[in-house]
């Protein structure tokens, strides 16, 4: 057991997907694993152990902005000893060549600012995604069909942002979308040398204000839970 963690020592996977929502991982798990048991629910933060094609799979809620993972990924990493660490979850599209519903492989995140930020003081770190698992994500939505975007992603640190202007010059430097979790997972997963990605369905436009219709979400979350399972067992 951790401070924010009550699983105890093997109930965790060393591959873990982390949607940010707590009742998305108990979907995802419900829908996707066998033998489902739930090995986390301090402060609500659900997280569930099971398998998929034989493999052991946890599911575990991160929730919203880089602070709150990062106190789920640090207790993942060197409590549980978890090794492959997924975020799969939702973003806001920045480029018009991105539609709702397409998913978004990060390669790289920009931000502002993270909780590492303390650590690296002057130097711009370059949190980038592990390069097996970003290909075999791209490869199995190719085999898929999913409507896909391999490139940069923006971790921001705010949902209500009053600086549209920072929204302004990522979508002018290609950024494909937003969301508040990326940066951290891969800052914490080179620190510790763990191999990180972020899978990503685009919920809302930045530039075209479309949103993902609520009867839509399940279907297509489902298509970025399967790339993220498939990208994480490839090859084994
Ligand atoms: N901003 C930040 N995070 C998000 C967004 C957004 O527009 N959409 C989904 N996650």
């Amino acid at each position: 057991m951790t401070i924010h963690i009550g699983a105890e020592p093997g109930q965790i996977a060393e591959t873990v997907l982390l949607p940010g929502d707590p009742y998305r991982a108990k979907w995802a798990a419900q829908t996707f694993l066998k033998d489902v048991e739930c090995v986390n629910k301090v402060r609500g933060m659900l997280g569930f152990t099971g398998t998929w094609n034989g493999h052991r799979v946890t599911i575990h809620g991160s929730g919203m902005g880089m602070p709150s993972l990062s106190i789920y990924v640090n207790e993942l990493i060197t409590s549980y000893n978890a090794q492959t660490l997924i975020r799969i979850g939702s973003c806001g599209g920045m480029q018009t060549s991105v539609n709702v519903r397409d998913v978004i492989i990060a390669m790289t995140a920009t931000s502002l600012s993270t909780p590492s930020r303390g650590i690296f003081r002057d130097i711009n770190f370059a949190p980038c995604a592990d390069y097996n698992l970003l290909r075999a994500a791209a490869d199995a939505a190719t085999a898929r069909g999913t409507p896909t975007h391999v490139g940069g992603i923006y971790s921001s640190d705010v949902f209500y942002d009053e600086r549209p202007d920072l929204n302004e010059q990522m979508i002018r430097h290609g950024i494909l979308g937003v969301e508040m979790e990326a940066a951290e997972l891969y800052n914490l997963a080179a620190r510790h040398g763990r191999r990180a990605l972020a899978v990503l369905t685009v919920s809302d436009h930045l530039i075209t204000h479309e949103a993902l219709p609520a009867e839509d979400r399940e279907k297509t979350f489902g298509d970025m839970v399967e790339i993220a399972l498939e990208a994480a067992f490839s090859g084994q």
